[in-house]
């Protein structure tokens, strides 16, 4: 994809790095129309007459819901595949090349979830249909990088000058990495990043978001600073961990209590979780105004992911 073209129409997104500040404000702006003609209920059309395929070879309730309604409430269809591994001709031992060239016969876009890195770069190659990463291995998860930086955008009112916390599994939580990808785009941002030593971001990457975003590693809970932005906490990847007695020792390394928060919150914190959590955020923290991972980022990932397959497909 051209990065200096606004137009997003029958492109891929595989990663944030094929955005811009530009388009991710068009994004935005698409967002913001949808959301109002969802609360007026006003009735959507833009993708009336389009199939949209859903394959997700691994487990997801979130993403795969969001889209899934994302498509129906803007007039479209779709083709579900859940665990396509077990459903679809994969079984057999068909390539993913070939699944997605069967599949984009019948649709007119493919958003996929994979478990190896990379697998969404391959099976964009394998269409000129349009493809979306709904999330690769440990690699990226661009779409919930774009609802975080609209949830943030909302509440801050801006994507410059923010200093945030990302805690957990930086190692393999892909939308860290997309998140990241994302705010290197705006100026003066500054990151702590805290995780268990095991689950550190790695430094090839350090090295290249570092030219744009200030990262500070800390290693405790008490170097947290008190002027924090957003707080945006991931669950430890088990499934990626293949020993499971180091997952179990790492697992709840970090975990948000109501005495973490009242010690190194403030009042304008927001608290931030692409979920699953596995209970790396403590439950009294649900109803502080603060926390809005149950709340506005599954709704605004509702809203950005209809912007985006509106601004795809129309
Ligand atoms: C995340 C994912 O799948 O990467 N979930 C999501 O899409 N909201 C985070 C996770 O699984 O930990």
């Amino acid at each position: 994809m051209q990065k200096n073209k606004l137009s997003l129409k029958g492109k891929d997104i595989v990663s944030i790095d094929q955005l811009n500040k530009e388009i991710i404000f068009e994004i935005f702006k698409t967002t913001d129309v949808i959301k109002k003609q969802i609360k007026l209920n006003k009735p959507i059309n833009d993708l009336k007459g389009k199939i949209v395929t859903l394959l997700f070879f691994e487990p997801s309730s979130r993403t795969f819901s969001s889209f899934s309604a994302a498509i129906k409430k803007l007039g479209g269809q779709t083709i579900e595949y859940q665990n396509p591994l077990q459903t679809s001709s994969a079984i057999k031992g068909e390539t993913l090349e070939d699944s997605i060239k069967v599949f984009a016969t019948y649709s007119d876009a493919i958003i996929m979830r994979h478990f190896q890195n990379g697998a969404a770069q391959r099976a964009a190659n394998a269409t000129d249909k349009p493809f979306i990463n709904a999330g690769d291995g440990s690699g990226e998860h661009p779409t919930q990088a774009l609802l975080d930086m609209y949830t943030i955008y909302k509440k801050q009112g801006t994507l410059n000058g923010l200093i945030g916390l990302m805690a957990g599994d930086l190692l393999y939580g892909r939308t860290i990495h997309s998140l990241l990808k994302g705010l290197s785009y705006f100026s003066n941002n500054t990151i702590y990043l805290l995780a268990p030593k095991r689950l550190r971001l790695p430094n090839d990457f350090i090295e290249k978001i570092s030219k744009k975003i200030k990262l500070i590693v800390i290693n405790n809970e008490n170097e947290i600073p008190k002027n924090c932005h957003f707080w945006y906490w991931t669950r430890v990847q088990k499934e990626r961990i293949s020993d499971l007695k180091e997952y179990e020792k790492i697992k709840n390394a970090f975990i948000i209590t109501p005495e973490l928060l009242k010690k190194y919150g403030n009042n304008k914190l927001i608290i931030m979780h692409p979920l699953p959590r596995i209970g790396e955020i403590d439950e009294r923290i649900d109803s502080d105004p603060r926390a809005l991972y149950l709340r506005d980022q599954i709704q605004n990932g509702l809203y950005a992911r209809m912007a985006l397959l509106k601004l795809i497909l129309k």
